[in-house]
């Protein structure tokens, strides 16, 4: 086992008061997933035999259980996949296989864009993990469903359902998410039309999302008719032209994955700029744990968004596979400031606290005054997912 130094760190959450990192003699990756490890157990004894999946703290203090048809149902299952992944152990195994039955259903949703979030973070490690023939089939089915949501007129799926009376259709930055699952279905199945259409919503995300600094708005709402943008708006930031942080992760996640899966450069160039955009961004606190806008009004007294950094510093890895060499190291280093910021007692939750959730401060609607400033779910999933990442590039 590789043994580092001990560095006392000092982060900060306000810029202003430092915070001194926990030593530890432990490789930080191994220590990651042995904490994980005892945490879920926790959680696993705490919700007992349930069809619904943990998802955030409430604001009485209360663990939140969702059921299938909820846009984050699929995480929970993807962190077993993860600790099975990294241990090995049967046990993760079976209580992952129970856990992603839970969202078994939404392969025939057709009202969710988030069917990738749910089925591929779920099914999909699932799948990778084991080749289960079930699951094979269930991921195609899912892709075949989420397709019913392209509109071919505006070059892209449809995100959400709901405020029909505001938008006509409306596309936001966190769909680049789900493309994985098509890219995939496509690779899987031989039939082109799944890639086809993620390429299609890709090329017109990039063309209409991002504004001249590289930030990204929330929501573009287009005409069915004309394909034409009628508003650019934000639903979960902070102002329609403020840069709200976890989508700027999202594009960032999504523009390397689909990169990844298509070779094309015009993909990479534009996760290169959202990853400079916000690396430069001077709101960007030195632990590089966004605040949850970086345009929030009352920065350094607003809350961050631990999900934001996870989804980023995860998302950074694979980047700095593709990047040039000059930049590669760059954003190589990044992600594992941040990923150590994270991992450090200011944001990993103490052993039978938080819910037996993983990690600590995340934002999650702040407009709505919801899930400010909690422990939720896809934190915990990305940041799984970057520990695991790391420990592919130290290999
Ligand atoms: N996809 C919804 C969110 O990021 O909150």
């Amino acid at each position: 086992m590789k043994r580092v130094i001990i560095i006392a760190l000092c982060i900060s959450l306000t810029g202003c008061s430092n915070l001194q990192k926990e030593t530890s003699s432990e490789d930080p990756i191994t220590e990651n997933f042995e904490f994980a490890s005892k945490q879920t157990t926790l959680m696993l004894e705490g919700i007992g035999d349930t069809p619904r999946n943990p998802r955030n703290t409430e604001e009485d203090g209360s663990l939140r259980l969702v059921k299938s048809r909820d846009w984050t149902s699929g995480f929970f299952p993807g962190n077993l996949w993860f600790l099975y992944e990294y241990t090995g152990d049967e046990k993760w195994k079976l209580a992952a296989e129970k856990f992603t039955i839970n969202v078994e259903d939404q392969q025939w949703n057709g009202k969710t864009h988030d069917m990738g979030f749910k089925m591929y973070c779920s099914y999909g490690n699932g799948y990778r993990l084991t080749n289960n023939p079930e699951y094979k089939g269930i991921l195609i089915q899912s892709a075949k469903t989420l397709i019913t949501r392209f509109n071919p007129t505006v070059g892209a799926l449809r995100s959400w359902d709901h405020n029909a009376d505001k938008w006509q259709f409306p596309v936001i930055i966190d769909n680049m998410m789900n493309l994985e699952l098509l890219f995939w279905a496509t690779k899987t199945t031989g039939d082109s039309a799944f890639c086809d259409i993620a390429l299609s919503h890709a090329e017109t995300t990039l063309k209409n999302h991002f504004r001249k600094d590289n930030s990204s708005y929330h929501v573009i709402n287009y005409d069915t008719l004309t394909g034409e943008v009628l508003d650019r708006h934000t639903h979960q930031g902070y102002a329609h032209e403020s840069a709200w942080a976890r989508g700027q992760a999202w594009g960032l996640y999504g523009y390397t994955m689909t990169f990844r899966e298509t070779g094309d450069q015009r993909f990479l160039d534009q996760a290169i700029k959202i990853a400079d955009f916000i690396l430069s961004h001077p709101k960007l606190p030195d632990d590089l744990v966004p605040y949850w806008d970086f345009d929030a009004p009352n920065i350094p007294n607003e809350p961050r968004d631990a999900s934001a950094a996870a989804v980023i510093a995860s998302g950074l890895y694979e980047l700095s596979e593709y990047a040039s060499s000059s930049s590669s190291e760059k954003y190589l280093n990044a992600a594992n400031s941040i990923l150590e910021s994270l991992s450090s007692p200011t944001y990993r939750a103490g052993l039978g606290t938080n819910n037996n959730f993983l990690l600590i401060h995340s934002t999650g609607n702040w407009p709505k005054d919801s899930e400010i400033d909690v422990p939720i779910v896809y934190a915990d999933y990305y940041w799984l997912e970057a520990s695991l990442r790391k420990m592919k590039y130290d290999s």
